[in-house]
């Protein structure tokens, strides 16, 4: 009976070419409409494009996994990086339902905790401050390179009193409480964030990807194919921060699972492709499944293991180790689900089941992800090639579950090859933009510095 189960769950998630090509077509329809009319994502930011940039930034990382507050040198023209250091955090729980003044507060102390263990070298000239890029990996409406109002939150934040405000503001009230001499050149998202630090490194860098606990796509857009765009440089380049995770189409193969995680979950009805394909979601569907096969079927025994009621108990790590099992016994998924789960004693055969369900998972997730990157080549016009056209395009990618993951990331390159065909694959190159963002988001703010004016 258990089969059963899978079966229909496999059927369900079924991601047939045809079915790909679709979701990727309505992506590229929502990017139009995204470009054209005022209240819809995706939502753009001002980019200029530097790279002869000089002297000590500061970046601000939130939004992943962990919390990062990163130190970059740079050198100037011919030289670039010259050293990068950073510290990491896991935001605590409790922070990411409390309140602004609790979060924001909790990161600038970090951020002084960082300046404070510094050396002379880093001292800065009397009268002039620190600059900061904050990378704020949730959707904002910007409204300047420095300032942007928090849409909604996504991937487990809700703190009510933030939404609408601007983040910003928000960081630099915090700071100065603290006595913190520092201030915010640029507000970026981590897909702009790892966008413009590929970009440095790479100019055929062109979109960024983050498959993480969310997901988001960023790429360049022609600032005359921006119909709302009224600012200046009509004729520069933008970066274009979709907020993919929100995309959701008819053609999506949505289940009975994923219905209930969002109905339940703290954003209702918001980011359904992000809880398709994101780490966040992947092993909260898989425990979904085992629990309805739990109750129905015994496949864990008569009583239902207690654990296995605690929504988001099991971790996308955890379901990718189990899925990555290489043993003959499948000992990987007994711990697992000992560890994890509290359920020993598990036949070969339920485990097997386990390892499917995970590869089902997975498979959906990545084969859609690869749908969407299909859909923003489209809209660049980059999914098939020109006569002659040596053009290489480049896409900096950067998350947990695309570097830890190898059997969703290899998936998903196979799907990209199968959606484009062979010859237009190989002018595709999908690059690991470790950190990217970090360093993007540093980048930034050197780039939009106060002090440029005064130098030149
Ligand atoms: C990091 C980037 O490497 O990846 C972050 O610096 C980004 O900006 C993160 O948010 C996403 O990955 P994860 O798995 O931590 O959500
Ligand atoms: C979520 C956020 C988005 C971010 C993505 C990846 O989708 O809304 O801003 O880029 O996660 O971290």
């Amino acid at each position: 009976k258990a089969m059963g189960i899978l079966k229909e769950f496999e059927e369900k998630c079924a991601t047939p070419v045809a079915k790909l090509k679709q979701v990727a077509d309505a992506m590229t329809v929502e990017m139009h409409a995204g470009l054209a009319s005022e209240g819809k994502s995706p939502i753009w930011v001002f980019y200029l494009q530097h790279s002869d940039e000089e002297g000590v930034y500061y970046a601000l990382d939130l939004g992943g996994t962990n919390f990062r507050v990163l130190r970059v040198q740079l050198g100037g023209k011919g030289v670039g990086l010259v050293n990068q250091e950073f510290t990491e955090a896991s935001i605590p729980p409790n922070l990411m339902t409390g309140t602004s003044d609790a979060l924001f507060e909790y990161i600038a102390a970090e951020l002084a905790k960082f300046v404070a263990q510094e050396g002379p070298e880093y001292k800065l000239p009397p009268g002039r401050q620190r600059e900061l890029g904050f990378t704020f990996s949730f959707p904002v409406m910007q409204t300047s390179i420095t300032s942007g109002t928090l849409l909604r939150w996504t991937k487990g934040f809700s703190i009510d009193d933030v939404v609408g405000q601007d983040v910003v503001a928000q960081l630099s009230k915090a700071m100065q409480k603290l006595g913190l001499d520092m201030c915010v050149s640029a507000l970026v998202n981590d897909t702009v964030g790892t966008l413009a630090g590929g970009r440095y490194n790479n100019k055929d860098v062109v979109a960024a990807v983050i498959l993480g606990t969310g997901s988001n796509a960023a790429y360049v857009e022609r600032a005359q194919a921006i119909p709302k765009w009224h600012g200046p440089s009509k004729s520069g380049d933008m970066v274009i921060n979709m907020e993919w995770g929100n995309f959701r189409s008819s053609h999506l193969p949505l289940t009975d699972y994923d219905h209930a995680m969002d109905a339940e979950g703290l954003n209702p009805g918001d980011q359904i492709y992000e809880k398709m394909i994101s780490g966040m979601y992947l092993g909260e569907i898989i425990r979904r499944v085992l629990l309805r096969m739990a109750v129905e079927t015994a496949i864990f025994g008569d009583t239902v293991p207690p654990k296995l009621k605690e929504p988001f108990v099991l971790r996308t790590p955890d379901t990718s180790a189990m899925h990555h099992d290489a043993s003959s016994d499948l000992k990987v998924v007994d711990n697992k689900l000992k560890e994890v789960l509290e359920i020993s004693n598990t036949s070969l055969r339920v485990r097997k089941i386990i390892v499917e369900l995970c590869n089902i998972v997975a498979t959906r997730g990545a084969r859609l992800a690869a749908a969407g990157i299909l859909g923003v080549l489209k809209k660049m016009g980059r999914d098939t090639l020109k006569d002659g056209d040596q053009q290489k395009t480049v896409i900096a990618m950067d998350g947990g579950l695309y570097e830890h993951y190898t059997e969703f990331s290899k998936c998903l390159e196979n799907t990209l090859e199968e959606l484009l065909g062979e010859d237009v694959f190989k002018s595709i190159v999908i690059e690991h933009a470790n950190d990217g963002s970090g360093i993007g988001a540093a980048l930034l703010a050197a780039s939009h510095s106060k002090y440029l004016e005064d130098q030149s």
